[in-house]
């Protein structure tokens, strides 16, 4: 397959970006996204030109680094596909492809279309974990859990937090990424103890970092490489509501 692409690049959050228009000839339906861009790399390397930087880890689906908004969608034109699991094939010999970084102000570019998503773990660190002792995996598995709520637990847990439902939300809103996190730990027995405790600082902490408010579009949803559902949210601010009654009554 012979593409055109049109890349963003952006020497760092100060300077303005531009997009760039690159040549990747060539190109195997078999690869993945990010191997077409290693392909680009090397023969800007070969040119003496400097590569395109972009994030990746695991190349699997499962760690959340990559993050890119193809032809206008964060991730690209397939649901429920990481960028590192799109492959070309995807594509027709001949496209032209535009790429782009996460777009929101809490996820300032750090170079081409690697951004901070540091904000992200700001606010794990201000809630999402739980710090009871929960005992060995022996007694976790004596606990009896209705499957539903296990079913619903592990649904959640399967949010990887590449911040594709901020990109793609008009108020670059994390309420599907912090309502994922909520509900994973609030359904099991272990994370009940810490659950007003836990909502009350994860959203304040969400609003502090200068994340939107979920106004129901649905575009996180929509491209949630995970599928995570609009009805987290909806668990996580009657979660919200009900510790701020709770603090405002006792
Ligand atoms: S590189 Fe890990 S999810 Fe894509």
């Amino acid at each position: 397959m012979n593409l055109t692409l049109r890349v963003w690049r952006q020497k760092n959050a100060d300077t303005p970006g531009k997009f760039v228009e690159y040549r990747a000839n060539n190109i195997s339906p078999d690869m993945s996204f990010l191997e077409m861009l290693d392909v680009v790399n090397e023969e800007l390397i070969k040119r003496g030109e400097e590569q395109i930087a972009f994030d990746h880890d695991c190349r699997e689906g499962i760690c959340g680094s990559c993050g890119l908004v193809i032809n206008g969608r964060a991730h690209g034109p397939l649901a429920a596909t990481t960028t590192c699991q799109l492959h070309m094939r995807t594509f027709k010999d001949g496209d032209t492809i535009a790429v782009e970084p996460w777009r929101a102000r809490p996820f300032p570019v750090i170079k081409d279309l690697v951004v901070d998503r540091n904000a992200f773990d700001r606010i794990i660190q201000s809630g999402g974990y739980i710090s009871v002792s929960t005992g060995g995996a022996p007694d976790g598995n004596a606990i009896p859990i209705p499957k539903d709520d296990a079913d619903k637990a592990m649904d959640a847990a399967q949010c990887i937090g590449c911040g594709a439902c901020v990109a793609a939300c008009k108020n670059a809103s994390a309420m599907l990424f912090v309502a994922a996190k909520v509900s994973h730990l609030s359904l099991l027995p272990q994370g009940k103890i810490e659950q007003d405790r836990r909502v009350l600082n994860m959203v304040t902490r969400m609003d502090e970092e200068g994340f939107g408010n979920c106004t129901n579009i649905g575009s996180c949803e929509a491209v949630c490489p995970k599928q995570i559902t609009l009805d987290n949210i909806a668990r996580m601010n009657r979660l919200y509501m009900e510790a701020l009654f709770k603090g405002i009554l006792s």
